[in-house]
């Protein structure tokens, strides 16, 4: 007779371990939806969990994403086809199929929609800027192809969307206004007709200041700026959002909670956006998310091809933790958080600052399973009650 060694008995174990666990999946996911403890259930009463939505994920080309995706959010941003370039490419030419699909979706997942983004000097064509020689046009023919534009699309999905970024990435990081042609043609000028134009096409949505680096208290004290020129002018803004671009050793907690503060005391709502934390080695020292910033990549800073090392996924899990216990701390003031993608295999952040990278930002791996992270937040949402 064989004799069966301690390291075989626990390797049965591990596998009876691992098939009951499928099976308890299994019944679990066939039992009433009230079972499951996802991300959009725990932190019901709290905030709102997006994520931001691909045209691949928009036209639903994997199933077991799109089960993931209606299962653990209750909020959706597309990622890129609402962006002026793609809805708006030609003076008379609009691109509504995926903008159509994706509220046709998350009205059938029960999901909010978030606009992304009416104002942004990336990702637009040159006709809105320029006149048939090429010149800039003068501030008033730009006003009237904003406004154009915003009546069309904000008009088109009237009442089915939550909120838009009206105006994006509009600043530096000293907190002063970023000379992109909008404002080069019409100085602060098209940041009021930004917001009004938006709040005229539909006064029932909200209106969002949206920018990266704002744990930068000179980015955030640009934002708040903004918002009160809007509102000395008794223009409305509902909120500014914080994109998440941020990293394993940034931002600090005293930064983060400075920043939601500073917003909070405007009477404006605070939400995380496009939250996604880099584990890569940063040589070329930049942090946010300048879309032209372009670096060669090179094998040292892309040196977790082959896997995560558990330590450094334990200190991805350990930032998003601390992450989510000063949301949850401020869940009066948070609105929403929302991750830029649904997991890792997706990130722009493969992609930026340098190609063909394989970072682990987000808390589903390339399986679209959840990471350690997910467990830590979920733990968090646990504890509260
Ligand atoms: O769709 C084309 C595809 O046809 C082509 O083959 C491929 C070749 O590179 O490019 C594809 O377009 C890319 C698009 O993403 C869709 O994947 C663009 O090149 C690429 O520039 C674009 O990047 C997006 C970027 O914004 C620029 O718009 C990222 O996906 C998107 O995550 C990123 O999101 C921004 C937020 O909107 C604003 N805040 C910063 C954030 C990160 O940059």
């Amino acid at each position: 007779m064989k004799i069966i060694g301690l390291k075989s008995i626990v390797i049965v174990a591990a596998l009876v371990g691992v098939i009951g666990c499928q099976n308890a999946q299994k019944a679990d996911s066939s039992n009433s939806e009230e079972a499951k403890v996802t991300l959009r259930s725990t932190f019901q009463d709290d905030f709102l969990i997006g994520t931001a939505l691909s045209a691949g994920q928009i036209m639903g080309n994997n199933e077991l994403e799109s089960e993931l995706i209606a299962r653990e959010f209750n909020c959706v941003t597309p990622e890129n086809v609402m962006k002026f370039m793609l809805i708006h490419p030609q003076p008379d030419s609009f691109n509504f199929e995926l903008p159509d699909k994706l509220v046709a979706l998350a009205e059938k997942n029960d999901q909010e929609v978030i606009g992304h983004t009416l104002a942004w000097h990336s990702q637009v064509p040159n006709w809105l800027f320029e006149d048939e020689n090429g010149e800039l046009v003068d501030s008033l023919t730009l006003y009237s192809r904003m406004k154009e534009h915003i009546d069309m699309v904000v008009g088109r999905y009237k009442g089915r969307i939550k909120g838009w970024d009206v105006l994006n990435e509009a600043l530096n990081e000293d907190g002063s206004f970023r000379n992109s042609k909008f404002y080069q043609i019409s100085g602060t000028g098209y940041i009021y007709k930004a917001f009004e134009y938006a709040n005229a096409a539909d006064p029932e949505m909200e209106l969002y200041y949206n920018d990266y680096n704002m744990h930068n208290q000179a980015k955030v004290d640009g934002a708040v700026r903004i918002a009160k020129m809007l509102q000395d002018r008794g223009i409305r803004i509902d909120g500014i959002g914080m994109q998440g671009h941020w990293s394993l050793n940034y931002p600090s907690q005293e930064q983060l909670e400075s920043s939601i503060k500073k917003i909070s005391d405007l009477g404006l709502q605070v939400m995380i956006t496009e939250l996604d934390i880099d584990v890569l080695p940063n040589p070329y020292n930049i942090t946010g998310a300048n879309i032209s910033d372009n670096f060669k990549a090179s094998k040292e800073a892309n040196p977790y091809v082959d896997g995560l090392p558990d330590s450094v996924n334990q200190l991805h899990a350990n930032k998003y933790e601390s992450l989510f216990k000063i949301f949850y701390k401020y869940k009066d003031n948070i609105d929403r958080v929302t991750f830029w993608g649904v997991h890792d295999g997706h990130s722009w952040k493969n992609n930026w600052p340098a190609r063909g990278r394989t970072n682990y930002c987000l808390i589903f791996d390339r399986q679209y399973q959840p990471k350690l992270a997910y467990e830590k937040i979920i733990a968090i949402g646990e504890e509260k009650e």
